[in-house]
């Protein structure tokens, strides 16, 4: 069964339709890209996933359970994160605080289990932040300001905090953007980890390099509406999709 179906996903702007009855499956274990020209729809895409919009019309599946109605709150509960296009983040709190909250994101009532937290669970949240700047390879920075960091530091960070809300659905827009090869390399490298780990990826990303090394199957939106779907190879050779990207350079 799919981890995440889309079943004639549509929103509307007044009059201009951003998502046009959007269908399509994410395997669970992969690394799925949503690729298309700017204005193609892949943000919203996103919000509608993720409960931040209300489609006009359509469902939302998650292990085919119908969640198009329930809140953002309840969606990341069950496990569906994501990330932001452009970095969000406390400039103003180190590396580890920043993680650290975003574990209270997974809590049912984050202030209450705050303020009552044992200090056991405290222990324990310290030791699952250091795991996960382990993984992010970010402990050696554990605490610089996130203001501090680079351009490319502080969006791994952005998707460690992701990660400490223990995501089984990880959708991500644009992580790459403004990265260095080498940073790249590395996000991709810790993209491919986190799948091994058994969480599903959805990647909306610009650069084609990347999204055709990275992923397993990619779905091409243009003007809303999904034109084709395929293994990198089967889209790469669509010749459809290189008129869409052509058509919004002009
Ligand atoms: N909140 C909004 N209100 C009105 N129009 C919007 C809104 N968000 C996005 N749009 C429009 O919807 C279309 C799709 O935008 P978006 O999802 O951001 O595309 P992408 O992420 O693929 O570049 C664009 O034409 C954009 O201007
Ligand atoms: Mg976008």
């Amino acid at each position: 069964m799919p981890i995440l179906s889309l079943h004639e996903v549509t929103k509307a702007f007044g009059g201009l339709v951003a998502v046009n009855r959007a269908t399509f499956s994410v395997e669970p274990g992969s690394i799925h890209g949503l690729i298309g020209p700017n204005g193609a729809g892949k943000t919203t895409l996103f919000s509608l996933i993720t409960g931040f919009y209300r489609p006009t019309m359509g469902r939302v599946e998650l292990d085919g359970e119908d969640i198009t109605r329930l809140s953002t709150s309840a969606r990341a509960r069950k496990g569906l994160v994501r990330t932001f296009q452009g970095t969000v983040l406390f400039s103003d709190l180190t590396v580890e605080e920043n993680i650290a909250n975003g574990m209270l994101a997974e809590s049912s009532s984050p202030w209450t289990d705050w303020l009552f937290e044992s200090p056991a669970s405290r222990s324990s949240r310290q030791e699952r932040a250091a795991a996960i700047m382990d993984y992010a390879r970010l402990s050696d920075l554990r605490n610089v300001g996130a203001k501090d960091l680079s351009h490319g530091q502080q969006r791994v960070l952005g998707i460690a905090i992701a990660l400490a809300a223990k995501p089984r659905l990880l959708l991500l827009d644009e992580p790459f953007t403004g990265m260095t090869a080498s940073e790249k390399n590395r996000l991709a490298e810790m993209l491919r980890r986190i799948r091994e780990d058994g969480a599903t990826i959805v990647l909306v990303e610009h650069d084609m390099r990347t999204v055709m090394r990275l992923c397993d199957v990619i779905t091409v939106l243009n003007f809303g509406s999904v034109l084709t779907e395929g293994t990198p190879e089967q889209v790469r050779r669509h010749p459809e999709v290189m008129a869409a990207y052509l058509g919004s350079a002009a």
